[in-house]
C-alpha cells in the first residue's frame, strides 16, 4: 500500500503546561488509541510561559486524568516556540488569554491554523476551560470533565475533516 495519509500534528496551549495542556494531549491520545486511529496523529502539548518548563504536570491534574484512566504522568512541560507555527496543523488554545496570545504571536500565514479548543463543541455553552491552578480538586474535575466532551468533539470533527 501507498503512504496513507499524512500524519496529523496537533498542539494543544494553556499557561503553564502543566494542567489543562497535558490533560487534553493526554486525553486526545488516548481517544485516537481507543478509536485505533493514533498512528494517524502525533499530538503535543505547550504553554504560552515558560515557568514551568521541564515539570511533570500538576499533581491535582495527574491525579484526576489517572482516576478516569488517563496517564498525563510522565509528560514534561514545554514553552510554545516560533517554530510550532510552522511544525503543527491545529494549534488549540485552551482560553480566550492563549487565543489571542497565539494570534499575535504567529506569523500571518499560520493564523488560520488557530482555534479554541471547544470550537467543535457547539452542544456546550462553554467557550473555554478555565484555569484551574488556584482552584480546588472539584475545578481540577471539572476541567478534566471539559477536557473529556470537548476532545470527543474535535477528534469526531477532525476525522469527518480528513475522512478516518
Ligand atoms: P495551566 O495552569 O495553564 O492549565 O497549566 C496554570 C499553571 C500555572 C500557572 C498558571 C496556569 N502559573 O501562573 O504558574
Amino acid at each position: 500500500m501507498p503512504n496513507a495519509s499524512p500524519v496529523i500534528r496537533i498542539l494543544f496551549v494553556c499557561t503553564g503546561n502543566i494542567c489543562r495542556s497535558p490533560t487534553a494531549e493526554g486525553v486526545f491520545r488516548h481517544l485516537t488509541e481507543k478509536e485505533g486511529i493514533s498512528g494517524f496523529f502525533e499530538i503535543h502539548s505547550a504553554g504560552t510561559d515558560s515557568y514551568h518548563a521541564g515539570q511533570t504536570p500538576d499533581r491535582r491534574a495527574v491525579k484526576v486524568a489517572k482516576k478516569h484512566g488517563v496517564d498525563i504522568g510522565h509528560q514534561k512541560a514545554r514553552a510554545l516556540a516560533p517554530k510550532d507555527f510552522d511544525a503543527y496543523d491545529y494549534i488549540f488554545a485552551m482560553d480566550g488569554g492563549h487565543f489571542h496570545e497565539l494570534k499575535e504571536r504567529a506569523p500571518g500565514k499560520y493564523r488560520a491554523k488557530i482555534d479554541m479548543f471547544l470550537s467543535a463543541s457547539t452542544h456546550l455553552d462553554k467557550h473555554e476551560v478555565p484555569d484551574p491552578w488556584y482552584g480546588n480538586d472539584k475545578d481540577f474535575e471539572d476541567v478534566f470533565t471539559l477536557v473529556f466532551e470537548g476532545s470527543n468533539a474535535l477528534l469526531k470533527k477532525i476525522r469527518e475533516d480528513h475522512k478516518i
